[in-house]
This record gives structure tokens, C-alpha cells and sequence, in this order.
């Protein structure tokens, strides 16, 4: 062969894959499905009562009689106090629901508000919540009393402190049984706190319809028309104990995945199952279906509940024919989990995963915040088929805030482009870009731009070397919603036959094309 063809035969035979017979993953992920996040489909979280105090809501207590707020100092350990004239970290407790009218309060450091009996002083020195830190809230606007289970109600008293001594009902003009409830972060809503929020039968009925309806095969055939070759499926860990899971997670979300990898079976789509939401929560995040934004993934018995949760899902889908890959954990918080107790995980969660199958992918997520990207292709989890998975977002950090949409297509070519093609030659596992979305934190780019910025991407994460997965397939954010991006022309997706759309191809024909004019000319 002439040196010149040698040399474009190299060029073009440079197709990076996986695996045999399989292309680079083109994906939609299927959020908001089998684990909810409110902000995708909000009318599923409209018929809660009391639907403002849902679990892990922040509230704050200021006495209308001392005109203070409750504090528990230290954020807890001792005696509630009403002495702060300002309320900050110590004076701010998070809910825990028990019915619609019926809380605890979750102390700052984590302990939960408590009564030790009738007339006793109010203290923050429960470990655990039980009768004695359970009271009912009486609410009126943005009025509340709180009442003990034996009748009687807390109340301030002049001494700066809380006992649960009032008798009677105190009415709602000032007195000392009653505070103003300001609400300072209603930020998770999450399965936690729709199945907790309805109670047991009505989030049944909820779940049970948005299961079957908001994916449905229509949507296996829309992405099959369109070169989707993967679903990235996120599941939350209660699927192992499907039909029955622990309260208050809902059954039924192991028959609705079984049936997306019978339509994915039908379209010729593979799947990847995501461990979203992993037991304690690894993220303090809704999506982990936490409670109150605590992460207590890292303690032992919850990474060992976890293992079970790989082992369940590997067995059951270990051998089906669309399975991909099994992702062992969703975005672990930098903050909150450290390297180590994750590249253990990582690497026994790859051992489960190959004791159900041998060419499984097994998926291990960077971590979210501040994580070297790099820190997983040093680690050694196992000896093949492994993916790092990284999420791309132009958003969710004030670095982006003020971007034109020029500079944020500036940033995928000069911040995304060389940290993937550093990833993908440190000879370690292959890179996903698991979650990407076509939106930035811009008001007002226009049609053009937003495809702009989705070539961009779309050329920049297609070459990745085991690909890409868009975020998400449906969405009242309609900018989130692929569905939606690609009939109104907002991403243009390029055609699945290329490895790399639109620079790539004319990179390597121009320099094809300069390199047989150099060799043919001398
Ligand atoms: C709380 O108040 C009780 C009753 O006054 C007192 O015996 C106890 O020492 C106080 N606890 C703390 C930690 O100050
Ligand atoms: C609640 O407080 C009462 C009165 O002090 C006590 O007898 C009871 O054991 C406490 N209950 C629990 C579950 O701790
Ligand atoms: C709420 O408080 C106002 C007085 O501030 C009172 O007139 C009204 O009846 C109260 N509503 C309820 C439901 O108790
Ligand atoms: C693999 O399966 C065997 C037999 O079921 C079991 O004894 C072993 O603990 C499993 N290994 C892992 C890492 O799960
Ligand atoms: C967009 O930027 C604003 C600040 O300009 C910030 O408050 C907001 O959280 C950002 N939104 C996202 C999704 O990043
Ligand atoms: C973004 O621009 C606004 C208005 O100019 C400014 O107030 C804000 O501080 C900027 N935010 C960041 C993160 O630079």
C-alpha cells in the first residue's frame, strides 16, 4: 500500500468502540421515573396535604411572646433555649413527617428534639425519635402550636426556655404556646417524601399510574427512530424488595424496569441499570431518596445493604440479552464519601456484578463536587469492561452563571474536550458521559444557539469512549426534555454511522485530502 493511502486507511480506521458488534452508547436516561424528582413531572407531588412540610423541610420557631427563636445550642446535646434574636444553623430543624399534622425535629447536629414527659423541658438530646419527640403542629397560617402526646403544649417560658406545661387550647393571639413557623428550605422532594407525604395507599395509587404511564413503549419506538441505542435506567435501592420495600417506598418499580427491558428487548435498545438512590443516601439529594439531606451511605451496614441491592439486580438481569452495564452508585457526594470507602465499594460491587456475568459493564460514577476526575482511572477495580461515568453540566455552580452562550460553548472545547481526551488515554477504564443535558443557565439563547451548543456537545462527548447519555427523556422543563429537543429542532443529533459528527469528519478529510496532495506532489 502507498504511503499516502496507509496513512488515510489509519486515519479513517480509527474507530473507537467498546466492544464488538456493539457502537458507542447513544443514550437517553430515563430519569424521573422509577426514582421521582418533583421538578420533572411537579403535579405528581399536588394532592399532599400539608404538602409544605414534607420531610427534611427546614423550618425555624420564634416565640411571639419573648420575641426569640428557638435555638438548640450548640445545634443540640442539652435544653432548647428561645433567646436568639437571630436565627441561623442552630435554630433550624429539620422536619421529619410522621403524618400530615404529626412531626419531629431534627436538630443541626442530628438529634431530635425531645420531651422527657409531661411538664419537662424542652432539650435536643434524642438519638433517635420515638413518642417522646413526636408532636402535633397545629397550624394557622404562618402560626403554629405544638402539643405533646399527653394534651398538654410547649410554651416559652420566662427563663428563655421551652416546657411542655400548657393546659388548654392556647388560641392564636400572642401567648406563649405560640410561634411563628417560617420555612427556610423546602429543597427535597424525592420517593421519601411523596410515599411518606400521601401515606402508604395514596402514593400507592400515584405511583402505580406514573409508573405506567410516564414511559411507555411509544417512547422505546421514538428512540429507536432516532439511533438511541441505550436507556440508562436509574432505580432506587427499595426495587430489591420489590413487592413489599421497607416504609415508605412503594412496591412495583421492579415489574415496571422488567417490562422497559422487554420494549428494549423489542427495539434493539440496551439497558443500564443506574443505583440512583442507594441506602442512607449518598448525597443528601432527593434523587438519593434521602430523608433530610443527611448521607449516611458510608456507614458499613448501609454499603452492605447496597452490595445486596448489585447482587439482587445483577441475578436478575445478569443474563438478559439487553442488558449493558449495571451503574453501582449515582453522583456519591465529594463532601460526604470518602475515595477510599468508595473505591471499596467500587471494586466489591465489580466482583458481584462478574460473579452473575463476565461482560457486563460495570459502571462507576465520578463523584459530584470537588473530586478530581482523574481519581477512579487510578484505581484499580477490575480487570475488565469497566466505565467511569462523569456528568457535564453547564449549570448547578456560579461559575456559569453569567456565561453567553458562546462562552459556554467556548467551555466545551476548552475545559471538556481536553479533560475527556486525558481521561481517555490514561490507559484505565472506558468514559461515559452518563448525564448531559442541552440547557444552560441562560434566559435567552435562541434556537440556533441552543442547537449550537448541542453540536458542540454532541461532537465533544461522542468521544467518549464508551459514549453518552443525554439527561432526560421527559420533562416539564421542556430545555431537559429530549423528546422534546429533538421534534422542535432544539438538538440536532448527527447520524449514528459516524463516530464523531461534524469537526472530526472534516478534520480527517482535510488533512486526508492535504496528505495525498503532499505525497502525490513529491
Ligand atoms: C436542662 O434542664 C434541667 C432542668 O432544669 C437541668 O437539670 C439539666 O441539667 C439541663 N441540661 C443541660 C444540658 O443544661
Ligand atoms: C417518654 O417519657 C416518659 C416520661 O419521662 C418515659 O417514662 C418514657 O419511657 C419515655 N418513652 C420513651 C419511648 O422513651
Ligand atoms: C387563625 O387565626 C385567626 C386570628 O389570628 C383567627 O381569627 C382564625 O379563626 C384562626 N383560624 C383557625 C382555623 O383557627
Ligand atoms: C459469588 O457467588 C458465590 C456463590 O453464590 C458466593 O459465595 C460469593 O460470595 C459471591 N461473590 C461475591 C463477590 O458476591
Ligand atoms: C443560574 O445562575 C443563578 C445565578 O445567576 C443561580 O442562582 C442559579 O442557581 C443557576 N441555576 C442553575 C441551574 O445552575
Ligand atoms: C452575574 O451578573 C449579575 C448582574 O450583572 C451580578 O449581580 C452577579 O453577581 C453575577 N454573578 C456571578 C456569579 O458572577
Amino acid at each position: 500500500m502507498a504511503p499516502p493511502l496507509l496513512l488515510l486507511w489509519l486515519l479513517l480506521a480509527f474507530s473507537p468502540s467498546p466492544a464488538s458488534g456493539f457502537s458507542k452508547v447513544r443514550g437517553v436516561n430515563l430519569g424521573g421515573w422509577l426514582v421521582v424528582e418533583r421538578w420533572i413531572k411537579p403535579s405528581l407531588f399536588d394532592g399532599i396535604p400539608n404538602g409544605d412540610m414534607l420531610d427534611g423541610t427546614q423550618v425555624q420557631f420564634w416565640s411571639v411572646s419573648l420575641q426569640k427563636y428557638v435555638s438548640a445550642d450548640n445545634g443540640g446535646g442539652g435544653n432548647v433555649t428561645v433567646d436568639r434574636s437571630v436565627a441561623s444553623s442552630w435554630e433550624t430543624f429539620k422536619l421529619w413527617r410522621i403524618s400530615d399534622g404529626e412531626f419531629q425535629f431534627r436538630a443541626f447536629g442530628g438529634q431530635f428534639l425531645t420531651l422527657n414527659g409531661e411538664g419537662s423541658l424542652l432539650s435536643a438530646t434524642a438519638d433517635s425519635p420515638s413518642v417522646n419527640e413526636t408532636f402535633y403542629l397545629e397550624r394557622n397560617n404562618t402560626r403554629i402550636h405544638l402539643k405533646f402526646s399527653t394534651g398538654s403544649y410547649l410554651q416559652a417560658t420566662s427563663d428563655n426556655q421551652l416546657r411542655g406545661n400548657y393546659q388548654g387550647e392556647p388560641g392564636w393571639e400572642d401567648n406563649d404556646a405560640t410561634f411563628e413557623m417560617a420555612i427556610v428550605s423546602n429543597a427535597l422532594h424525592g420517593d421519601y417524601q411523596l410515599a411518606n407525604g400521601y401515606g402508604n395507599s395514596k402514593a400507592k395509587d400515584v405511583l402505580m399510574n406514573h409508573r405506567s404511564t410516564f414511559i411507555a413503549e411509544e417512547d422505546f419506538a421514538f428512540l429507536s427512530q432516532h439511533d438511541i441505542n441505550t436507556v440508562r435506567i436509574p432505580v432506587g435501592w427499595w426495587i430489591a424488595h420489590d413487592p413489599d420495600p421497607p416504609a415508605p417506598f412503594i412496591g412495583g418499580s421492579l415489574l415496571a424496569l422488567d417490562r422497559a427491558f422487554l420494549w428494549a428487548q423489542a427495539y434493539d435498545i440496551k439497558c443500564i441499570i443506574d443505583l440512583h438512590a442507594a441506602p442512607g443516601s449518598q448525597n443528601g439529594m432527593e434523587h438519593s431518596a434521602s430523608r433530610d439531606g443527611s448521607v449516611d451511605w458510608p456507614l458499613p451496614e448501609y454499603i452492605s445493604q447496597t452490595l445486596d441491592v448489585i447482587d439482587f439486580l445483577s441475578a436478575r438481569y445478569g443474563n438478559h440479552p439487553s442488558l449493558l452495564g449495571i451503574e453501582l452508585l449515582n453522583e456519591p457526594s465529594a463532601a460526604s464519601v470518602p475515595l477510599d470507602v468508595l473505591i471499596s465499594y467500587y471494586t466489591r460491587g465489580y466482583q458481584v456484578v462478574r460473579n452473575y456475568s463476565s461482560t457486563a459493564y460495570v459502571i462507576i460514577c465520578q463523584r459530584i463536587g470537588n473530586a478530581d476526575p482523574m481519581e477512579l482511572f487510578k484505581a484499580n477495580i477490575g480487570d475488565s469492561n469497566v466505565v467511569v461515568d462523569l456528568h457535564y453540566y453547564n449549570l448547578f455552580d456560579t461559575f456559569f452563571s453569567n456565561m453567553s452562550v458562546a462562552d459556554n460553548i467556548q467551555f466545551i472545547y476548552e475545559s471538556r474536550e481536553p479533560q475527556l481526551q486525558a481521561l481517555n488515554s490514561a490507559n484505565g477504564p472506558l468514559t461515559f458521559i452518563g448525564e448531559w443535558v442541552n440547557e444552560l443557565n441562560s434566559t435567552s439563547a435562541s434556537q440556533l444557539q441552543y442547537q449550537m451548543f448541542g453540536t458542540a456537545q454532541l461532537e465533544v462527548y461522542g468521544a467518549a469512549s464508551f459514549g453518552w447519555s443525554y439527561w432526560t427523556l421527559k420533562n416539564d422543563e421542556v430545555h431537559w426534555d429530549f423528546e422534546w429537543n429533538i421534534r422542535n429542532k432544539y438538538l440536532i443529533l448527527g447520524s449514528s454511522s459516524k463516530a464523531y459528527p461534524a469537526r472530526f469528519s472534516l478534520i480527517t478529510l482535510t488533512f486526508g485530502a492535504v496528505l495525498l496532495f503532499f505525497f502525490e506532489t513529491v
